[in-house]
């Protein structure tokens, strides 16, 4: 049965900026992360913690952090890959941390430089310190339907992952479909695995929208009783380790679609709209969502 209410996580102050040519000063994300919350947004992703050489769109997250009204209500998740970022986030005031694994070993090379089994080593690690501190840990697993290096992905690898960052203390586990090759039938069959060992109120689903498939793959998700959905305003997003992924599913489509079905979320579409045109403005770039440029007058 699909969800009465469903909690967004815009994701696009991180995921949405890391793989943009152009990058945003620190003024620039601390504008877009207030008007993403003036929308009604509660979870919004403020950034990451992680080489500066490898992302440097995402480098100055500290003082994009300090910036923010913490105490007000939202809550600000900050991508972290090991002990020395979580520092740094903690350093900087971070109330809540995402750490992410992948379900294939080239992608963890590639994109944190250590095989699955040694990045869960070092997530333990971050999450027990984070959590000893008080700050949430959501944990991410990438490539979950497909990986750009190894192709299919076994779903019983994605459920041994999702299941080992829930026991050392995620409090929910976001399934990254990083490349976008996820179908509505890959994306259930998916989902019936690892909801056999994971309850899907600690799921949350992140698909990218490379093939056209991400909005089918949320309506399969809701089926499936999932109420966590990970979207981008204007459907930026992208990994430089996922070469020809484009960007997540959009915001603005995702809540129309959830008002089609009536379905709870609390973000006013308008301002949204305004949101997204905004930041494509400031990146000199088209604006992805269907919905923003249909109902945009
Ligand atoms: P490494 O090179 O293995 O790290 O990087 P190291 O421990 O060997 O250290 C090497 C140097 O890096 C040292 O500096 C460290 O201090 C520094 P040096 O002594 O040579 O001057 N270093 C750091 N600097 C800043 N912040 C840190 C940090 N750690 C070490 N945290 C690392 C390992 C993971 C850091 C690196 O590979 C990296 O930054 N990778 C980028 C990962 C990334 O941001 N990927 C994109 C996000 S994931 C994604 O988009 C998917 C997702 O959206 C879900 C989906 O779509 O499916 C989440
Ligand atoms: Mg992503």
């Amino acid at each position: 049965m699909i969800p009465d209410n469903v909690r967004l996580v815009e994701v696009g102050p991180r995921d949405g900026l890391q793989n943009e040519g152009k990058s945003l000063g620190v003024d620039e994300r601390v504008d877009f992360i207030n008007r993403l919350a003036r929308c009604g947004l509660t979870h919004i992703e403020a950034g990451s913690f992680v080489r500066p050489d490898r992302v440097p769109q995402m480098s100055g997250t500290g003082e994009v952090l300090g910036r923010l009204d913490l105490d007000a209500g939202t809550s600000y998740p900050v991508l972290i890959p090991n002990l020395k970022g979580l520092d740094e986030a903690m350093s900087a005031g971070a109330r809540e941390i995402a750490i992410f694994a992948s379900a294939t070993e080239t992608f963890s090379h590639r994109n944190i430089n250590c095989s699955i089994d040694d990045s869960l080593e070092r997530f333990r690690a971050v999450t027990q310190k984070a959590r000893s501190a008080g700050i949430l840990v959501r944990g991410y697993i990438s490539c979950v339907l497909g990986c750009p290096y190894e192709g299919r992905v076994h779903s019983g690898a994605v459920a041994r992952i999702a299941t080992e960052l829930l026991e050392f203390g995620c409090y929910e586990i976001s399934l990254g479909d990083t490349l976008g090759t996820g179908t509505p039938a890959t994306t259930r069959k998916l989902l019936d695995v690892v909801t056999e060992c994971i309850p899907a109120d600690r799921i949350a689903v992140h698909f990218h929208d490379t093939y056209g498939q991400a909005l089918a793959n949320i309506l399969v998700a809701l089926q499936c009783g999932i109420s966590v959905i990970d979207a981008s305003v204007s459907g930026l997003g992208g990994c430089p380790y996922a070469k020809g992924a484009s960007g997540n599913a959009a915001t603005e489509d995702v809540i129309y679609m959830l008002d089609g079905m009536a379905v709870q979320h609390g973000v006013d579409l308008e301002l949204l709209i305004q949101t997204g045109r905004h930041i494509c403005s400031k990146l000199g770039r088209p604006v992805m969502s269907r919905v923003n440029l249909a109902l945009h007058s």
